[in-house]
């Protein structure tokens, strides 16, 4: 089979790893990829919102199967492009169509979709500029702290969870008025809930589905969780405190009524759905919905994955994904993020990164790299790569990803020295 994927960071350097392990793969293309992308597949310049460009390249390559890495497109309807045009609509798109991407696209429709299939997750009001009063009373009623979401895509900044209840009434105000532009024209206010946090995902073809391995990431910039949040800067799989027990009730709270959710809405859902669960006192809450993989919780599932991926997604194009095995490696995985200075905020590009061939114990997925003019390997991002690895346990996989990163150098490298800390200790 020939594959394209969509995408560029260590999430699709992680499944172009897995899918060329494959024994069914032909050709892979990755669009447009990075320097560690380039290892696994061919690399082309195509412009991901571009959905025509995008088809025209699937049918000149003779493409099956497009995995879609970032939300956006899906959000936008690369999905619903493909199943629209009679050339190219029998490709398997892995990733939702529109109407199934607003899990992800639309806070208000998501918490909506959640309370009329019963599932659970906080308490919320949806509001908007006609019914602010409402809004603010449904504020005044809540205990502090107080969650504010952008209803729409706010590249991962749209969430402002405030101490004070001046503050969360100001910052609704700011929100209503633009302060995420369209994202932010209406808001979902949210209840608090106070837990630790996992992120479960299936691959699903609308009707079975499949559990892969869960994740915790580690969202923060600074050690134990403090600082301004990133993409996340390491992972770890599997979670300790999601036991066998809390993980049957994701499945039967959570995922069994979102996928019987959806097929009842007639929202024909084919791909991954990620959920974002909090546990508040042994009861899984669903945080957020996601229509994609996470980054950086890709670079430790698709370690642990033992199975072909690509099976899996021929299971999706042939309605076979109850027959297809979902095996699991026991061992735990741990990613460490390694990123450039002053990221999240301003960073510089174009550093020369040094030392990859001394690694030996771990797994480096690229994710803000490039090569330059001279085709040397430099930083082109602000999460730069993934060290991914193995151990029996949490601190042993740990030692292994932060030996292999002290072996790599570049100018402003910087990464949390902490990651799995809350694991750990229990
Ligand atoms: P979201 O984009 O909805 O995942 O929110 C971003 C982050 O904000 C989550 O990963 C949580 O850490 C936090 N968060 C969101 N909603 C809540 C909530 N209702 N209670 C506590 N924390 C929350
Ligand atoms: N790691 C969280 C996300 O991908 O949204």
């Amino acid at each position: 089979m020939n594959v394209l994927i969509i995408g560029s960071g260590g999430r699709e350097h992680a499944i172009a790893w897995k899918l060329n392990q494959s024994s069914q793969l032909e050709q892979l293309f990755i669009a447009p990829g990075n320097a560690g992308t380039e290892k696994e597949g061919i690399n082309v310049d195509l412009d991901i919102t571009n959905f025509e460009q995008i088809g025209d390249f699937c049918l000149e390559k003779s493409i099956e199967v497009v995995v879609v890495g970032p939300e956006a497109p899906l959000v936008n309807g690369i999905h619903d492009f493909f199943e629209s045009n009679e050339k190219l609509n029998s490709i398997c798109v892995v990733g939702p169509k529109k109407a199934g991407a607003q899990l992800e696209g639309s806070k208000s429709f998501s918490k909506a979709f959640m309370k009329r299939h019963n599932i659970p997750t906080a308490k919320y009001f949806s509001a908007t500029k006609e019914n602010i009063n409402d809004g603010i009373a449904f504020l005044m009623k809540l205990k502090g702290p107080y969650v504010l979401k952008a209803d729409g895509l706010a590249a991962g900044k749209g969430v402002l969870i405030l101490e004070r209840l001046e503050e969360a009434m100001v910052e609704l105000k700011s929100m209503l008025n633009g302060k995420f532009g369209e994202a932010s024209k209406s808001v979902v206010i949210e209840e608090f809930l106070d837990g630790k946090e996992v992120s479960v995902f299936v691959i699903t073809d609308g009707t079975s589905y499949k559990i892969l391995p869960e994740a915790k990431d580690y969202k923060r910039i600074g050690e134990k969780d403090t600082g301004l949040n990133t993409g996340g800067m390491g992972a770890v799989s599997p979670v300790t405190f999601a036991n066998k027990d809390f993980l049957d009730k994701v499945d039967n709270q959570v995922i069994i009524p979102t996928i019987k959710g959806l097929k009842k809405e007639g929202i024909d859902y084919s791909g991954f759905i990620f959920f974002g669960i909090i546990n508040v006192k042994k009861d899984p809450y669903v945080i957020e919905y996601n229509c994609r993989l996470g980054d950086p919780e890709t670079e430790v599932v698709m370690l642990r994955l033992k199975s072909d991926l690509l099976e899996l997604f021929d299971g999706l194009a042939s309605g076979t994904l109850s027959e297809r095995n979902v095996e699991i490696d026991p061992r735990t995985a741990t990613t460490i993020m390694m990123v450039s200075e002053g990221y999240p905020e301003a960073y510089e590009k174009g550093k020369s990164i040094t030392g990859l061939e001394n690694v030996v114990d771990s797994t480096v997925f690229h994710a803000g790299t490039t090569k330059n003019k001279e085709y040397n390997l430099v930083t082109n991002g602000g999460r730069v790569m993934a060290v991914s690895s193995f151990g029996k346990d949490v601190p042993t996989a740990l030692a292994k990803s932060y030996n292999s990163v002290n072996k790599i150098e570049f100018e402003g490298k910087n990464y949390r020295k902490d990651i799995g800390f809350d694991l750990i200790k229990e």
